[in-house]
């Protein structure tokens, strides 16, 4: 692995030598540099070397040794280059970002991969990820040979996804952002799903197709010419996707430091963009901000179409855990006669979807006293913190009940009995009101540590996910995704073959030969730490968890819902080892236009 780049940075070093030749020359004549011939036999047809980026010439493009460079602009003096518009301005292939550059700037996908990069950090060596330091959206201008020198020393260059055929560039962006081995083996399958109102999504429908066919391996460092068979689609049926509707009848709040609400605004638009549904946010950490600083955090919510307010907190003394109380004092301010239900959360819930969660409050009464939530699945921590509407998977009360603890939270805060703050609302709803807890099926608080498949291979339908990103790593946006374009078919399954397990938008899992005939479906495999007897109340009975040997599993970790072409694709991937030299598998899943 390590022998295959060798020659491109012997390449890259000839190159970055050869324009800093140039551009001293022209520094110093002040005239044009002689032009370096460009044709290659070996460059793609369709590869356009136009140079219209606007940074000042001169600009030069060389081509060594049959592999093609993007342009590099060539900045005449040593001034900062504004890190977005310089680097990210690049629309048409021939205008995408040369190292030491990000290699997925200037598409709207990147975004999207954020967090299925919680993967990526702790990759063995070997794999593309080794860019350690190196700031993707800061080009460097170069002024001095040492400076140069030292660029050298890093390795810059990452696989340019744009120079991939079309259909193979979200599979690469995917993949270069998640570091994966040069060479993948690739499997591309397309689904065409069948739209439904009857489907049982307790079932596991087994569907003849071999699932995982087809592969190809892929060069992700030349990929230009790569091909890729097309297989008929696979049918499957899936529910229909939610329909638009607004949710104004819920008051949300948060209480966490500015670090922590500013990382919760990308995954929190996946459910709240748009939604009509109002957040408030006490920022705990307020007195050490700088004036102006809370503004720009609202204004951060905002952009991303989420109607958010930002408060500090009412005591300057209150810890995290009194705030997540005391939010909603404020929350009763941001009310209106619209809301039905307060919902305190913790800044890690997620909800694929606010359609389940309204859903199924609606089948509650919220024009009584309600206190809403759900238990640990773990008895111990039940045992420990009590019968109460664990944090993590939120805690929703009616107006009315509300209110009452509104009235008293300064006295609550008091008097509770545990300064947690799913304790002080418990607390202060049984000393304030009859309320009693009622459990939500579907709410959880996921006291699951490490590994989580067990419960997403399951066939559960949460109406939150939570510890997505502490106790285990899932890229909850990423796999919500197919919460967008086919409403309830997240995390539904299906029998592909003898041998593969689909469990929508998690993982592609393929059993030892005839395992998978013996295995109950029905229950939950008990993979994550301390799965036992302490969790049979909630998610019991377990099955063993599966040696590593009896199951192979591709987990999503990167997915896109195109809106002009309707298709939603899905990339799962395996790691193998590449110390044993073995390749990295993709399966990319393209559901078609529903
Ligand atoms: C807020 O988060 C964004 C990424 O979502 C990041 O670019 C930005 O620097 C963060 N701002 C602060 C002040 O941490
Ligand atoms: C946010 O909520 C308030 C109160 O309901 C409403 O007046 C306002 O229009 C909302 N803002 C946006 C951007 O939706």
């Amino acid at each position: 692995m390590f022998y295959s780049k060798v020659p491109r940075l012997f390449i890259l070093a000839c190159f970055l030598l050869c324009v800093l030749v140039s551009y001293t020359t022209f520094y110093l004549y002040h005239h044009v540099p002689p032009a370096y011939p460009t044709a290659s036999p070996h460059s793609p047809p369709d590869h356009d070397l136009n140079l219209d980026l606007d940074l000042g010439p001169p600009k030069v493009v060389q081509n060594i040794g049959g592999n093609v460079f993007e342009p590099v602009p060539i900045v005449t003096e040593a001034r900062p280059i504004e890190p977005t518009a310089a680097a990210t301005t690049t629309d048409s292939p021939a205008a995408a970002p040369s190292p030491p550059t990000a290699p997925v700037a200037g598409d709207d996908a990147d975004e999207d991969l954020e967090s299925g990069g919680l993967y990526g950090s702790e990759r063995p060596n070997g794999h593309l990820t080794g860019i350690e330091g190196q700031s993707p959206h800061t080009p460097q201008p170069w002024t001095t040979p040492e400076e140069a020198e030292a660029q050298l020393q890093k390795p810059l260059l990452l696989p340019v996804p744009s120079e991939c055929p079309k259909e193979l560039q979200f599979m690469m962006q995917a993949s270069v952002d998640q570091g994966l081995t040069e060479s993948v083996r690739y499997t591309r399958r397309r689904i065409r799903p069948v739209f439904s109102s009857k489907v049982d999504r307790n079932a596991v429908p087994t569907i003849p197709e071999t699932l995982l066919r087809g592969e190809t391996e892929v060069d992700l460092w030349d990929c230009w010419d790569a091909t890729v068979r097309e297989l008929p689609p696979i049918k499957v049926e899936v529910p229909k996707p939610y329909a638009e509707r607004s949710y104004e009848h819920f008051v949300f709040g948060i209480a966490s430091d500015y670090n922590r609400l500013n990382d919760s605004i990308q995954p929190f638009s996946h459910w709240l963009s748009g939604s009509g549904a109002k957040l408030v946010g006490v920022v705990t950490d307020a007195r050490d901000l700088m004036p102006g600083d809370i503004h720009r955090l609202e204004q951060a919510f905002h952009a991303a179409d989420i109607n958010a307010t930002m408060v500090t907190p009412i005591d300057e003394k209150f810890t995290t855990s009194q705030n997540h109380f005391t939010v909603l004092i404020d929350m009763l301010e941001h009310s209106g006669p619209e809301t039905q239900w307060f919902g305190l959360l913790d800044d890690d819930t997620f909800f694929p979807s606010l359609r389940p969660l309204s859903d199924s409050l609606a089948t509650l009464d919220h024009n009584v006293d309600a206190y809403v939530g759900a238990l640990s699945e773990d008895f111990q921590a039940v045992r420990l913190f009590g019968f109460m509407a664990f944090g993590g998977a939120g805690a929703y009360l009616s107006p009315s009940l509300a209110k009452k603890l509104g009235d008293n939270a300064l006295k609550c805060i008091e008097e509770a009995t545990h300064p947690e703050g799913d304790i002080i609302i418990r607390d202060c709803v049984y000393t304030n009101s009859k309320a009693k807890l009622t459990i939500l099926p579907g709410l959880w608080q996921q006291d699951m540590k490490h590994d989580a498949s067990g419960f997403f291979e399951a066939g559960y339908r949460p109406i939150n996910l939570h510890h997505w990103k502490s106790w285990y790593h899932v890229p909850v946006e990423q796999m919500a995704t197919a919460a967008d374009f086919c409403g309830d078919c997240f995390l539904q399954r299906w029998r592909l073959g003898d041998d593969t397990l689909l469990a929508n938008g998690f993982s592609i899992t393929t059993y030892r030969d005839g395992l998978l005939d013996q295995l109950d479906l029905d229950l939950v495999e008990g993979t994550w730490e301390r799965a036992g007897r302490d969790y049979d109340f909630s998610v019991g009975p377990l099955r063993p968890q599966l040696d590593p040997d009896d199951k192979h599993s591709y987990l999503l970790r990167a997915a896109r819902l195109d809106e002009a072409t309707g298709e939603l694709r899905q990339v799962y991937v395996r790691e193998n080892n590449p110390d044993m030299g073995e390749l990295d598998e993709v399966v990319e899943l393209i559901w078609e236009r529903r």
